[in-house]
């Protein structure tokens, strides 16, 4: 007998098939591999914006209003974030991490620190990953050159990053040592100082394009709350890719929520399983 349920399933699920191909042909966008659930639920709020009753009628509204492709973009990426938003991962990040990565440093003459942040929503992640440092390198001599790279496919989120522009709410968990330390108080905000605002570089990136990585040679890659998002196989690719972009040694910091998959397991080494920030070994990478 045939089941009526799996066929309107089925032709459901072709449907989000096709607007998702038509939104990566028509604007770049790619959520194709995206895990359909949280694609589905925020794709069904657009519809309902837009007062469309399926998708074929959404499909018809996105040739008629193009900038309907910017505003179903921002709808499916979902930018929570907040300043040291795993205390474990960051505490773990420098007891394991930078303790290590600089004294190989060091060792080898070298004064220059890589750092990604992958997805790194309005600025929060990438600024605490530069908080981090400036605090672990502070009363050290050797003058270490810093480069933090960050990047999202967000660009209203990569707009409100770079002006660095945060409301008392966001900044409340820090402590006054750190306000005061790397944030100007103007009017009702607060805005990361410059020294911490140079050491943040950021840019577009898109993790699902199969493009080659846009940096190389990286001592430390924070990938957190974003692959959730993804399925199995872009998951790997990502990962593939990120492991391509570490230096040896090279740290990979994945944070509390994500699950690492197997490619990950088998050629990193895992120096904390709650945190999953895993290590890139080369051959000649003893401290
Ligand atoms: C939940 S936030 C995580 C922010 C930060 N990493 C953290 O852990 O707090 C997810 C971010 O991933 C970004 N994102 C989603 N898909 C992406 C992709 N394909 N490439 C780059 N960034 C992506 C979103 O725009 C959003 O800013």
């Amino acid at each position: 007998m045939l089941n009526m349920k799996s066929i309107i399933v089925e032709s459901e699920a072709i449907t989000l098939d096709a607007i998702l191909e038509k939104v990566y042909q028509g604007s770049g966008y790619d959520f194709r591999d995206y895990k359909r659930g949280t694609v589905t639920r925020r794709l069904e709020r657009r519809l309902h914006a837009v007062g469309a009753e399926t998708y074929l009628e959404y499909m018809k509204f996105l040739d008629a209003h193009p900038e309907e492709y910017d505003r179903l973009a921002d709808e499916l990426t979902i930018k929570v974030s907040g300043f040291f938003r795993s205390p474990y991962t960051f505490l773990q990040v420098s007891n394991l991490v930078l303790p290590e990565l600089v004294s190989y440093k060091i060792n080898r003459g070298q004064r220059n620190l890589r750092f990604w942040s992958t997805a790194c929503a309005c600025g929060e992640e990438p600024y605490s990953i530069a908080m981090l440092l400036a605090d672990f390198l502070e009363h050290r001599p050797e003058g270490f050159n810093v480069s933090i790279y960050a990047t999202d496919i967000s660009r209203g989120a990569l707009h409100e990053a770079q002006a660095g522009q945060y409301s008392p709410k966001k900044v409340e968990g820090l402590s006054p040592a750190i306000l005061e330390g790397y944030f100007i108080c103007q009017g009702e905000h607060y805005v990361v100082n410059s020294n911490l605002r140079q050491m943040v570089d950021f840019s577009y990136f898109d993790l699902a394009s199969v493009k080659s990585p846009p940096f190389g040679s990286l001592d430390c890659i924070f990938c957190c709350n974003v692959l959730i998002y993804l399925q199995r196989q872009l998951q790997e690719r990502v990962l593939d890719m990120l492991y391509d972009s570490l230096a040896s040694p090279g740290y990979l910091v994945l944070g509390e929520v994500e699950t690492p998959v197997d490619n990950v397991r088998g050629r990193l080494q895992c120096l904390d399983n709650k945190a999953r920030i895993y290590k890139k070994s080369g051959r000649d990478d003893h401290v």
